[in-house]
C-alpha cells in the first residue's frame, strides 16, 4: 500500500493522505539555518546546532504524534468553523490534501470547504531564515471572510535545558512586538547576542506571544482559544512559554488568490550594537530590518525559490545515470544524493528519531557520510575533514562525537572506539581522489583543538594507522576498545547496572578483546594511505603501509577465518564471537563485507565461501541481517547487542548500513546480479509498495529494517540519519555501475546485472564532463573489454583527467 507517489520530474515525493504511518519528514536549509518538517507541518528549527541554538519547540515521542510545528489556522468568520490546512493540529478531513517534499522545500496544500490553501516552506540559500509562503484561493461561488492565525512555540535556545529546567525557564522568557514583528529575546539582555523573529507581510488584526493566552487555560494546539473565538489577546510573554502568533483578517472574492508571507528567522547582533538606544535593553532591530523587509516581498521569495532549485540542479548534475532500473535511477539521481547532503549537515544529530540533544557529529559517522557528498560539496567536505581531524588526539585516537556549534570533542562520550581514526584515512583519500587537492595533506591541524599542537593532516593519517598497530591483542588482531563500527558489541563493558551506558562503561583492561572488523578496515585504510603516500613520492612509506596491510591479512587468514566465513571478534576471555562454535550470533555481516572489500579471500576462494554463507544464513527478502542466530538473552560479555529483542537494531535486524558492504563485496567478486539484487531489497523506492509494512519514508534510507526474528519483520526505523545513505550511494555508483574517482583519473569498471544491455551516465569530474555509455553485448555484466574516449582507445579501465565534454564508451565482455 502507498501513501503517495514519486514525481521524478519535479524531484518530489507527493504524499496524498496526511495520516502516514509515521511523520514523513523533510529538511529545510543547507548551511547554517535548518529545520525539520513533516508532511503535516510538524517539526522545528535551529541555527547550526540542534541542541545549543534551538529556535522552536517540538515534542518528541508525544501522543498524538508529531506535535509542535509551523502551524497555520484558518477560520471562516461567517460559519465560525476553523481548521488547519496542513491537517495537524486540528485534523479536519480535507477535501483534498497533498504534501510535496522536494529538495530543500516542502509544499503542503489542501482544500477545505472550498478554501484552497498552499504553503511553501523553505530557507532561502545563504540566509538564516525560513519562509512560509501561504497562498489562499477562494473556490466558493461567494465571497469568503477569513481569519488566518500563524503559530510557533519558541524554545529557550538550549534544547536540553529547555525541556528539563522548568524552575528557571518558567521565569526567563521575554519578547518584543514592534510593527507586527514578534521578537523572541530570552536571555538577550545578558549573555546572548542572538534573537529570533517572526514576521508577517500583512497588517495584523492582533497577535499573541504567551502560549496560555493563545491556547486558553488548559488548551491544546488542536483548539486554540484565540482561533475558536476569532480574536487574539495581544498578549506579551513574561516568563512561561513564549510563542509567536499573528492574526490576519481578509476577504476573498470568488476565484481570488492572496499570498501571505511569514518569516521565521535567527539574527545575531555585534555585542557593541545589541541595544537601541545603546543604553536601553531594547533589541537593535536596524541590523535585521532590511532583511525582513526584503523577504516579505513576493518577488524576493520567488527569486529565492528559483535560486534554491538552481543550487540543487548544480549539486545533482555531478552524477546522473540512466539504467534499466527506475528505482536505481530515482534514488541515485535524486533522493539518495539528497539524503547524503542531509547526513552531511546533520550527521546523527536531528531527525524524527534523533532528538538533536543526544548526539552531535559522529567521528566515524561523518567520515563515512563524506563518501556520499564529497563530489557535490568538495569545499565543504574539505572543511569537514579538517574539523574532524582537529578532534583527533595526539595518541591518534579520536573523540567519538563533537558538537557542531563549538566543533569541540564531546567529553562525556570521549574516545577509544578503536575503529574511529581509520575512517579519517578512508574519507581523506576519497576527498583527494575526487578533487586532486593534494595540498590538503599539508594543512596544519591541531590535536584536540589545542593551539600549538598543529601537524599536517597527513601526519594525522599516519597516527591513525599507528593507533591500530599500537593496540594489537593476543592474536595480533586489533583490540576493539569500547566498540568498533558496531557500537553495541561492547566486549569490555560487562555492565549489570540498569541505565548504565554500554558505550562509556569500561571495566575490563581492554587487552584481550579483538575485532576482525577493525582488521579488515585497517587493511583497507592502509591500502588507501599507501596510495596517497606513493603519489606523494614517499615510496618507502607506501611500501611500509602495504606491508602492514598484507601482514594484517595474514593474521586474519590465520585467526580470523572460521572455516566458512570471517569471524567477528574475540571477547574478553579470548572466546570467539561470530563463529559456528557459538550458540547464538554465529555469523556476522560486518567482517564478510569489510574483509572482502579490503581484498581478503578474493584470491583463494574464501570470499566466495563467505558470500555464499551470507546468502544462505543472513539474506532475507527485506535485506541482509546483521547476524544470526539472534541473541535470545542478555550476554554480559557481549553488551548492548544482546540487550535488544531479537530482530531489532544491532541484534539481527537488517542494519542497512552494512548491506552495501556486502554489495561491494559481491561486486568485487564479480557478481553483479547478486549485488544489484541486494541493492533492490533495501532500496526505499523499490519498497514503496510495501509502505504499510516499511512505515518509514519511501524516499530515504532508514538505519534498520526489523529482521526475521522480529514480530514486525520488514518494518523500518530511524530514517534519514544513517551511514546507509552514503554507503548505498557508493555501492551502486562506484562498484555496481563502477564509476569511481581514482587518484589519477576516473575509473570505470562496472559489475552490473547480466541481463542489462548497459547504461548511460554523466559524471562531472575535476573540471571535465564525461558522457559515459556502457554496453554489455555479451551479457557478462562485467569485465572492461574496450574503453574509448572520444573514439580513441584507452588502456585499462581509467579515463584520464580532461577538461571540457567527452564521450566515453565502455564495452563489457
Ligand atoms: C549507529 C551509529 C554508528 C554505528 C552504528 C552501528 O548508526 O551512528 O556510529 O556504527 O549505529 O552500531
Ligand atoms: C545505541 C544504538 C546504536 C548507536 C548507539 C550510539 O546503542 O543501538 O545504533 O550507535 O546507541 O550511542
Amino acid at each position: 500500500m502507498r501513501y503517495g507517489h514519486f514525481d521524478d520530474k519535479q524531484r518530489e515525493y507527493v504524499i496524498t493522505r496526511p495520516d502516514t504511518p509515521l511523520p514523513w519528514i523533510n529538511y529545510l536549509g543547507s548551511q547554517d539555518y535548518f529545520g525539520l518538517i513533516s508532511n503535516t507541518a510538524g517539526g522545528y528549527s535551529f541555527y547550526r546546532d540542534a541542541r545549543l541554538r534551538r529556535l522552536t519547540r517540538y515534542r518528541y515521542n508525544h501522543a498524538p504524534l508529531d506535535v509542535g510545528g509551523r502551524y497555520i489556522y484558518l477560520r471562516d468568520r461567517d460559519s465560525k468553523e476553523f481548521w488547519s490546512p496542513s491537517w495537524q493540529p486540528t485534523r479536519h478531513a480535507a477535501e483534498h490534501y497533498t504534501c510535496r517534499h522536494g529538495l530543500g522545500y516542502t509544499i503542503i496544500g489542501s482544500t477545505y470547504q472550498g478554501i484552497e490553501a498552499e504553503t511553501t516552506y523553505f530557507v532561502p540559500p545563504g540566509q538564516s531564515l525560513e519562509v512560509w509562503r501561504l497562498r489562499l484561493t477562494n473556490r466558493r461561488p461567494k465571497p469568503a471572510r477569513l481569519s488566518v492565525f500563524s503559530s510557533v512555540e519558541f524554545c529557550l535556545w538550549e534544547a536540553q535545558d529547555d525541556s528539563t529546567n522548568f524552575q528557571r525557564n518558567f521565569s526567563t522568557g521575554q519578547v518584543e512586538v514592534v510593527d507586527g514583528v514578534i521578537y523572541h529575546k530570552t536571555e538577550y539582555r545578558e549573555r546572548r547576542d542572538h534573537f529570533a523573529y517572526f514576521a508577517c507581510s500583512e497588517k495584523l488584526a492582533g497577535f499573541d506571544t504567551q502560549r496560555e493566552a493563545f491556547l486558553g487555560p488548559y488548551g491544546g494546539w488542536e483548539r486554540p482559544a484565540a482561533v475558536v473565538k476569532g480574536r487574539s489577546q495581544n498578549s506579551v510573554a513574561h516568563g512561561w512559554a513564549p510563542i509567536g502568533s499573528h492574526h490576519v483578517r481578509l476577504s476573498l472574492k470568488p476565484g481570488e488568490t492572496r499570498e501571505i508571507i511569514f518569516l521565521l528567522g535567527y539574527h545575531e547582533n555585534p555585542p557593541d550594537q545589541k541595544f537601541d538606544p545603546p543604553d536601553s535593553q531594547t533589541i537593535n532591530k536596524r541590523t535585521v530590518g532590511p532583511l525582513i523587509e526584503r523577504y516579505l516581498s513576493p518577488a524576493a521569495v520567488a527569486q529565492a525559490l528559483t535560486a534554491l532549485r538552481a543550487e540543487w540542479d548544480k549539486r545533482l548534475a555531478v552524477l546522473q545515470v540512466r539504467t534499466p532500473d527506475p528505482d536505481t535511477n530515482r534514488m541515485l539521481n535524486i533522493w539518495n544524493a539528497y539524503q547524503n547532503n542531509v547526513t552531511f549537515n546533520m550527521s546523527r544529530s536531528a531527525s524524527y528519531f534523533e532528538s538533536g540533544i543526544g548526539r552531535g557529529m559522529g567521528f566515524r559517522d561523518s567520515n563515512q557520510d563524506l563518501l556520499g557528498f564529497v563530489h557535490m560539496l568538495p569545499e565543504r567536505a574539505r572543511e569537514r575533514l579538517l574539523d574532524l581531524a582537529a578532534t583527533q588526539m595526539e595518541s591518534g585516537g579520536a573523540y567519538h562525537q563533537y558538537q557542531p556549534l563549538t566543533k569541540r570533542g564531546n567529553f562525556d562520550v570521549g574516545s577509544n572506539f578503536n575503529d574511529d581514526p581509520l575512517w579519517l584515512i578512508v574519507a581523506t583519500s576519497a576527498y583527494v581522489k575526487e578533487t586532486s587537492d593534494w595540498e590538503v595533506l599539508d594543512e596544519p591541524v591541531p590535536y584536540d583543538n589545542k593551539p600549538g599542537s598543529e601537524q599536517p593532516l597527513y601526519e594525522h593519517l599516519q597516527r591513525s594507522l599507528r593507533y591500530t598497530l599500537d593496540r594489537l591483542g593476543p592474536h595480533g588482531l586489533p583490540l576493539i576498545g569500547r566498540a568498533d563500527w558496531n557500537d553495541c558489541l561492547n566486549l569490555n563493558a560487562f555492565t549489570t547496572t540498569p541505565g548504565e551506558s554500554f558505550q562509556t562503561t569500561v571495566n575490563k583492561d581492554g587487552k584481550v578483546a579483538e575485532s576482525i572488523f577493525i582488521a579488515g578496515l585497517f587493511a583497507l585504510a592502509a591500502d588507501e594511505l599507501a596510495g596517497l603516500a606513493a603519489a606523494r613520492g614517499a615510496k618507502a612509506q607506501a611500501a611500509e603501509y602495504l606491508a602492514a596491510a598484507a601482514r594484517m591479512s595474514r593474521v586474519v587468514d590465520e585467526h580470523g577465518w572460521d572455516g566458512q566465513w570471517f569471524l567477528r571478534a574475540y571477547d574478553d576471555a579470548g572466546a570467539k564471537v561470530g563463529s559456528r562454535e557459538c550458540a547464538e550470533g554465529q555469523i556476522f555481516i560486518e567482517p564478510q563485507g569489510i574483509c572482502i572489500m579490503a581484498g581478503m579471500g578474493l584470491a583463494d576462494g574464501r570470499a566466495e565461501q563467505a558470500l555464499a554463507a551470507v546468502r544462505e544464513r543472513l539474506a532475507t527478502p527485506h535485506g541482509v541481517l546483521l547476524q544470526q542466530p539472534a541473541y535470545s538473552r542478555y550476554y554480559l560479555n557481549l553488551g548492548e547487542i544482546s540487550s535488544y529483542p531479537p530482530g531489532y537494531k544491532e541484534n539481527a535486524s537488517v542494519f542497512c548500513h552494512t548491506n552495501p558492504w556486502v554489495m561491494i563485496a559481491e561486486a568485487r567478486a564479480g557478481h553483479g546480479d547478486q549485488a544489484h539484487d541486494y541493492y533492490r531489497r533495501i532500496n526505499p523506492s523499490a519498497r514503496e509498495k510495501l509502505s504499510d509494512v516499511h512505515r518509514c519514508e519511501p524516499y530515504v534510507y532508514a538505519q534498520t529494517i526489523a529482521g526475521r526474528d522480529a514480530a514486525t519483520h520488514g518494518e523500518a526505523k530511524n530514517s534519514w540519519l544513517t551511514g546507509t545513505a552514503a554507503w548505498n550511494y557508493v555501492a551502486i555508483s562506484q562498484w555496481i555501475l563502477g564509476i569511481r574517482a581514482g587518484l589519477h583519473g576516473l575509473e570505470i569498471d562496472p559489475v552490473i546485472p547480466a541481463n542489462w544491455d548497459g547504461f548511460e551516465a554523466t559524471r562531472r569530474y575535476r573540471g571535465g564532463v564525461y558522457h559515459i555509455r556502457v554496453r554489455n553485448p555479451q551479457h557478462t555484466g562485467h569485465g572492461v573489454k574496450q574503453l574509448t574516449v572520444d573514439g580513441q582507445p584507452v588502456e585499462g579501465a581509467s579515463v584520464p583527467v580532461l577538461k571540457g565534454e567527452h564521450e566515453v564508451e565502455v564495452v563489457l565482455g
